[in-house]
């Protein structure tokens, strides 16, 4: 493989292609290909990497993206770096359409995917701070000069899908603490840190959740138009942050795996 990237961006529902002049690489993993060829363009003085977790015909439902394999395939090609913007619903009335939250915490809602890469011997990864702290800094700079306001931190709700929530577990959500809800952010998050990668996560908010609104409750309809509507912030946001997210990686995430002993070979 002569492929190199230094940063990665994976891509949600109404984010498909981010890269010009990219060029396109066919991966295949010990967990089967990722989700899409993977492009890799200059951003500044960066390579970058850019995979859609959907795929780009946004084939794969949240519960059956191949998590495993897209994360492998970026430090595969030497990525250290992961922003991964996404859609959720937000759990509080000011959380409206439009808003970006950058978490700082994740509550696991899900009940049927794959979560880690260690199914032999003793890695128990500390997960106490799902996102890279540089990372989010990076981002909260990023917004701030794109003239956005971000909300900075909050607990994003990953629940299972493909249907949303009904209003009395929204309305839990938001009772044990939940800023936003999605259904893609884990276990994403955790296969970053078992690969000692640097993940940080920006939520734009499509949607109230069901237990906020009084109304319909959440469409489908809704959650991509409101991206797609506010893609062009997003993209603005990313560019900045992946020419200026400090390469040096002075954060605990790296060390995520110091000590342990691995039943498998990290690519
Ligand atoms: N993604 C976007 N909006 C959402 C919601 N309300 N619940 C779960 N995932 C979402």
């Amino acid at each position: 493989m002569t492929a190199r990237a230094e940063l990665a961006v994976i891509g949600g529902s109404g984010l498909y292609a981010l890269l010009d002049d990219a060029t396109e690489h066919e991966m295949d993993t010990p967990y089967g290909p990722p989700s899409d060829p993977i492009t890799v363009a200059t951003v500044g003085d960066r390579t970058v990497a850019f995979l859609p977790r959907h795929g780009r015909d946004h084939r794969f439902p949240p519960h059956r993206i191949p998590y495993r394999a897209n994360l492998w395939a970026l430090r595969a090609l030497g990525v250290r770096q992961i922003l991964a913007p996404c859609a959720v619903g937000g759990l509080r009335p000011e959380l409206g359409p439009g808003s970006f939250v950058i978490p700082d915490q994740l509550v696991d809602r899900t009940t049927s995917r794959v979560a880690t890469y260690y199914d032999e011997g003793a890695v128990h990864v500390n997960f106490a701070d799902p996102y890279c702290p540089v990372g989010r800094a990076t981002l909260q700079q990023a917004t701030s000069k794109n003239q956005i306001t971000a909300t900075d931190g909050g607990a994003m709700v990953v629940i299972e899908g493909p249907r949303f929530s009904t209003r009395a577990e929204s309305r839990w959500f938001t009772e044990i603490g939940g800023a936003v809800v999605n259904m893609t952010g884990y276990p994403e998050a955790v296969l970053a840190r078992e690969l000692a990668l640097c993940y940080t996560t920006i939520a734009l908010v499509t949607d109230l959740d069901a237990g906020v609104e009084g109304d319909h409750g959440v469409t489908q309809e809704e959650v991509f138009r409101v991206f797609g509507e506010n893609t062009e912030k997003l993209r603005g946001v990313l560019m900045d942050a992946l020419k200026t997210i400090p390469l040096d990686r002075d954060c605990p995430c790296g060390h995520a795996l110091d000590g342990l002993k691995l039943p498998i070979e990290l690519p």
